[in-house]
C-alpha cells in the first residue's frame, strides 16, 4: 500500500466522524446528562429521530445546532420539571405528536 492510500483512509475516517459529531449523539440519556434524581425510568431522548422532523433552531440557541437549548433547564424534580413544562411537552402539543404527553412515550 502506498502512502497516499493510507493518507486518504485517515482523511475519510476523520471527515466521517466529524460529520457525525456535527449532528450530535443519536440518543441522549437525559437522566444521566442532567444528573436527575428520582424514581422514574431514565428518558432516552431520540435525538436523530427529532432531527428528521424538527429544525435544529427549534431546540438549540445556535441555529446550526449543538450548544445550549432554547430554554434554560433549571428545575429537574417532580412532574413540574422544566423539561416537561418548558421544552418537551409544549412542542409535542404544538406539533400534535401522538401520545406526546403520555408517560410511557418518554419514560419507557
Ligand atoms: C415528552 C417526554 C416526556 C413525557 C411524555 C413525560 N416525561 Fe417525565 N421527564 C421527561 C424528561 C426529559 C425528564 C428529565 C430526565 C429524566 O428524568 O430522565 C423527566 C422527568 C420526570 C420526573 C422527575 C425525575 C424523577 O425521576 O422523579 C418525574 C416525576 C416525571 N418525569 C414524571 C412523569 C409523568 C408522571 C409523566 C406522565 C404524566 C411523564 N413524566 C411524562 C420527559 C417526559
Ligand atoms: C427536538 C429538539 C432537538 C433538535 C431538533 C435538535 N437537537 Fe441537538 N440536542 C437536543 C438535546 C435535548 C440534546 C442533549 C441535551 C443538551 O445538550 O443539553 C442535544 C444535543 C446536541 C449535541 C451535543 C451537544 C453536547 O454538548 O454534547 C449536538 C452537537 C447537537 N445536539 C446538534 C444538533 C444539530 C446539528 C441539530 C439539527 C440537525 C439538532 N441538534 C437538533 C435537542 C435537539
Ligand atoms: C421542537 C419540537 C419538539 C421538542 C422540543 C421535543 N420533541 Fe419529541 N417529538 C417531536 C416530534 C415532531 C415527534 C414525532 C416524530 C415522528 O413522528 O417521528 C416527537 C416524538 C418523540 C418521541 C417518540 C419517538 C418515537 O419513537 O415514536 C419521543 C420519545 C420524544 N419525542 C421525546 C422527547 C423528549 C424527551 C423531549 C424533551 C427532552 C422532546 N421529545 C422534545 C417534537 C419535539
Amino acid at each position: 500500500m502506498g502512502k497516499f492510500f493510507w493518507a486518504a483512509c485517515l482523511v475519510s475516517v476523520f471527515t466521517a466522524s466529524w460529520a457525525l459529531a456535527g449532528n450530535g449523539p443519536e440518543t441522549v440519556d437525559l437522566k444521566a446528562a442532567y444528573k436527575v434524581e428520582g424514581k422514574k425510568s431514565a428518558v432516552i431522548f431520540p435525538h436523530h429521530k427529532h432531527q428528521e422532523k424538527v429544525e435544529c433552531a427549534k431546540c438549540h440557541k445556535d441555529v446550526k445546532g449543538g450548544g445550549p437549548l432554547v430554554v434554560d433547564i433549571v428545575k429537574l424534580t417532580s412532574s413540574s420539571n422544566d423539561f416537561h413544562k418548558k421544552f418537551c411537552w409544549p412542542c409535542h402539543v404544538e406539533m400534535k405528536v401522538p401520545k406526546g404527553k403520555s408517560c410511557k412515550t418518554c419514560h419507557r
